[in-house]
């Protein structure tokens, strides 16, 4: 019975959680990973401007996979979570 009830607890907790669950990430981290990587084909002024194509978290995800295929090196999943905080709280502010 006990051991039902914590795994009712523990189930709710991490829904709850996923449910509010900021991106995850280090935005500061982030923000060294762009200006090592990402600055040599485009800057800032991509995300800036009026017309941009990332209309969503999901676009902006997919973006900077496929931007980091083009890249000598892979990016880890860290790294990704880590430039799509940092250019989501910097540019975009999705939700
Ligand atoms: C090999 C060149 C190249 C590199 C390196 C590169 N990008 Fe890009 N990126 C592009 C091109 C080309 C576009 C499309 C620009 C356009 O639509 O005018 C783009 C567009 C983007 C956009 C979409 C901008 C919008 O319209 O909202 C994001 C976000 C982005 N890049 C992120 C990154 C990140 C993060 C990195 C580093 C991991 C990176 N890019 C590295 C070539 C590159």
């Amino acid at each position: 019975m006990i051991r039902h009830i914590v795994t009712l607890f523990i189930a709710t907790g991490l829904s709850l959680a996923a449910h509010a669950a900021p991106l995850p990430g280090d935005t500061a981290h982030g923000k060294k990973l762009y200006k090592a990587n990402c600055v040599a084909c485009h800057d800032d002024s991509v995300y800036k401007r009026k017309d941009r194509r990332i209309k969503s978290i999901e676009g902006l995800k997919g973006q900077i996979s496929s931007c980091g295929h083009q890249l000598k090196k892979s990016l880890t999943q860290d790294q990704i979570n880590d430039l799509v905080k940092y250019l989501n709280d910097t540019y975009y502010k999705f939700k």
